[in-house]
């Protein structure tokens, strides 16, 4: 039985919030010490539904939030979340008002944004706190020293507007377990920090983690670690899972989403039956298939066609034919008993039976953080 909050819709994403809390518990016990730990709430919290996951996150100890835009900050104010919230992505200079009114951390890398900000802040006598996005390697948004230097002297010259740390983001740190790359990152980053102290602008919080590096090295930590993935109990990568092995890291993360639909139809269709759009899967045998009522408008990936399996009485039951846009056919010849309304899950636990992330994004030929958070907003997102 799907749950009745799903209302109309004919599937639903069930949202684990002991196991959000569980991650974050887990996490925080890994930060250096003098360290806090953010949840990377962006992108409808990786897909979990952001207003379940903060206060998840929260109660496991966070003690910050990050998002990418003012719109997703001011869903989470609307909320009800009045604690430390920076936006890492961009805001542009037109917003400046509402980024004081809210009262967030803004991402600078350039003068137009401190103009605005600048104005908005005094017009509204509020502080606004700037970090500094320092250039490392990622080559998006960030800053070389001189470029930051002089960004900084410039926020001096506005009476609200606070220079209140750094900010870099790991390019290859969990793509790979050679991590010489993230260790340049990390020297660079370091270096441009000492850099502007010696100019007197000491960063009161530097910030430079994501997950892999909240796992792997506390020398990162500094002030701040921004955790995304491990949040929702998925790990970055293979490559940082082992690299943790390797270091003895023991971390116990749990994944959190089960998206579950109902079974539409059954149907038994004969020898030689061609199936989908495209006719790109025929039957060799009599074959009962169901019709699931989701497709890849949900955002359950096309590109799983013929490959991915979704799980019906704790059985798997293969994709068969093309995904179309509401809509996707499955095999349960080998599963007795099924009737129209069983549940399917699509990705998630049913019984002994998982479908994770991982091998969903695999059949999809991407990664767990695409596959979750394209599963569209308009899922309905429960939590249990
Ligand atoms: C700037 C920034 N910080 C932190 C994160 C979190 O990364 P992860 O999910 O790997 O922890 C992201 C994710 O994309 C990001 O863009």
């Amino acid at each position: 039985m799907l749950p009745k909050e799903i209302g109309l819709h004919r599937s639903c994403c069930l949202i684990d919030t002991a196991a959000l809390t569980h991650n974050m518990e887990t996490l925080k016990k890994g930060i250096a010490p003098g360290a806090e730990i953010a949840a990377v709430v962006k992108s409808n919290a990786y897909g979990h539904g952001v207003k379940i996951a903060w206060r998840a996150f929260i109660k496991g100890g966070a003690t910050w939030l990050c998002v990418d835009s003012l719109h997703e900050a001011q869903d989470l104010r609307d909320d009800g979340y009045d604690g430390n919230l920076f936006v890492m992505g961009h805001v542009p200079p037109m917003h400046a008002e509402t980024a004081v009114n809210l009262n967030v951390r803004v991402m600078v890398y350039d003068k137009s944004q401190i103009d605005a900000l600048g104005a908005a802040s005094s017009a509204a006598s509020k502080p606004i706190r700037c970090i500094v996005k320092l250039e490392t390697g990622t080559q998006r948004q960030g800053l070389l020293i001189t470029e930051a230097l002089e960004l900084v002297r410039y926020m001096s010259k506005f009476p609200y507007v606070v220079f209140e740390g750094t900010c870099t983001h790991f390019a290859n740190i969990e793509d790979t377990t050679d991590h010489s790359f993230a260790y340049e990152q990390l020297r660079i980053f370091n270096e441009y920090n000492d850099i502007l102290t010696a100019n007197g602008f000491k960063p009161a919080l530097r910030t430079i983690a994501n997950s892999a590096a909240g796992i792997l090295w506390p020398n990162t930590h500094c002030e701040l670690v921004r955790a995304g993935i491990t949040c929702y109990g998925m790990w970055p990568s293979t490559e940082c899972y082992v690299s943790a092995k390797l270091l003895g890291k023991d971390v116990d993360l749990r994944p959190a989403l089960t998206w579950k639909t109902i079974v539409a139809q059954v149907k038994t269709i004969p020898t030689g039956s061609v199936i989908g759009y495209g006719c790109t899967y025929q039957t060799t045998h009599p074959t009962r298939i169901v019709v699931l009522p989701v497709g890849y408008y949900d955002g359950y990936d096309r590109s799983v066609s013929n490959l991915a399996h979704v799980l019906i009485h704790g059985h798997r039951a293969p994709i068969r034919g093309r995904i179309c846009m509401n809509m996707c056919m499955a095999d349960v010849t080998d599963i007795p008993d099924v009737q129209a309304g069983d549940e399917a899950v699509l990705l998630g636990r049913q019984g002994d039976e998982f479908i994770s992330a991982e091998q969903l994004a695999s059949w999809a030929g991407t990664i767990n953080y695409e596959l979750t958070t394209q599963i569209q907003s308009t899922v309905p997102r429960v939590a249990v």
